[in-house]
């Protein structure tokens, strides 16, 4: 038999999610979406490629819960993306109601499954997706850490000629403007980063890494990224189904942890079948632990306004 996984929101990046999974060929997939006949016009072309791809797996449209049920994983893409101008935070409202919904629904009809939450202000969605469907912190992860992360290989990557594959780096914290790259730890085929690039232009290829998301709007107009976060995405999905316990940093609800409680924040995390299995700490310099906490509080701050709201 194989798995079973729901990406509800089929726009640009539920979309390229579901592809990219069916494509894999372990996994049944169902796309659903407010909007109708959208979810099965797509479900239904990324069908026909199936004989090309020579994938054997199915991938159905919905506008309904009913399909989903019992999944192994939803992946939650539903939301508005921003705009150019506009923060991440500016959605919060708007897609803290989106999230909610789905949440409860999902909920209903996939008791045991493990949610990956996409939607933005990611670590704020995260938080109320976990309240909203009741499940344990180990089963509501959130995807961003992977994604800032792979901006940070992809520039230092350019910036040295080097393969993306031996660039190692990590970037913590909230999914916004108060990221943290750490720099400490970023090697470049084993050898630290500082060592090859100097303090200023460093400083510059972070600053990118933090408005990553903000240039692509900029040039998009229309809608954000997706083809990175659906690879991300993508990836989280596969630890999770095939049990593969990858260290990914992700959005994981922490508990004392880097000394933030009671709060989502992206840090490396072991990702299994039980989905984040075990938060990992590494060490961190003063500073590195000053802007974590830094960025944590913005993602209260958000938590707050949503609390206030409801
Ligand atoms: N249930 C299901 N789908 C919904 C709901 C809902 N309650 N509300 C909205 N949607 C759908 C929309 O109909 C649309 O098809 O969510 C989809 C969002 O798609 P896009 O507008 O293309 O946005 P996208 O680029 O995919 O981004 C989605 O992911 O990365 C984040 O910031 C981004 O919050 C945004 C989300």
């Amino acid at each position: 038999m194989r798995f079973k996984v729901s990406v509800i929101g089929a726009g640009f990046v539920g979309s390229t999610t579901a592809q990219r999974i069916y494509e894999k060929g372990y996994a049944d997939v169902v796309l659903v979406d407010i909007v109708e006949d959208k979810p099965q016009g797509l479900a239904l072309d990324m069908m026909e490629s199936g004989p090309v791809l020579g994938t054997d797996a199915t991938i159905v449209g919905s506008n309904g819960y009913e399909e989903t049920v019992d999944s192994d994983v939803v992946v939650i893409t539903a939301g508005l993306p921003r705009k150019p101008g506009m923060s991440r935070d500016d959605l919060l409202l708007t897609n803290m109601k989106i999230v909610g919904s789905v949440s409860e629904q999902v909920a209903k009809h996939s008791p045991n499954a493990v949610l990956v939450i996409v939607s933005n202000p990611l670590d704020a969605m995260v938080q109320h997706a976990k309240v909203v469907s009741g499940f344990p912190k180990e089963r509501v992860v959130g995807m961003a850490g992977i994604l800032d992360t792979a901006r940070f290989r992809s520039f230092l990557a350019m910036e040295l000629n080097a393969s993306v594959t031996n660039v190692q780096a990590y970037v913590l914290g909230g999914h916004g403007d108060s990221m943290v790259p750490l720099i400490g730890t970023t090697t470049v085929g084993g050898v630290p980063v500082a060592d090859l690039i100097e303090k200023d232009r460093l400083e510059e290829i972070v600053q990118r890494t933090r408005d990553g998301g903000a240039e692509i709007v900029k040039l998009l107009k229309t809608g954000s990224a997706y083809y990175a976060p659906s690879a991300a995405a993508a990836q989280m999905v596969e630890a999770i189904l095939l049990d593969r316990k990858e260290i990914l940093p992700c959005a994981a609800f922490l508990e004392g942890e880097y000394g933030i409680n009671g709060l989502y924040a992206g840090v490396p995390v072991k990702l299994g079948a039980k989905g984040v299995e075990q938060v990992i700490e590494i060490e961190l310099t003063e500073s590195e632990k000053a802007a974590l906490l830094k960025s944590a509080e913005s993602v209260q701050e958000l938590v707050n306004v949503m609390a206030a709201s409801s």
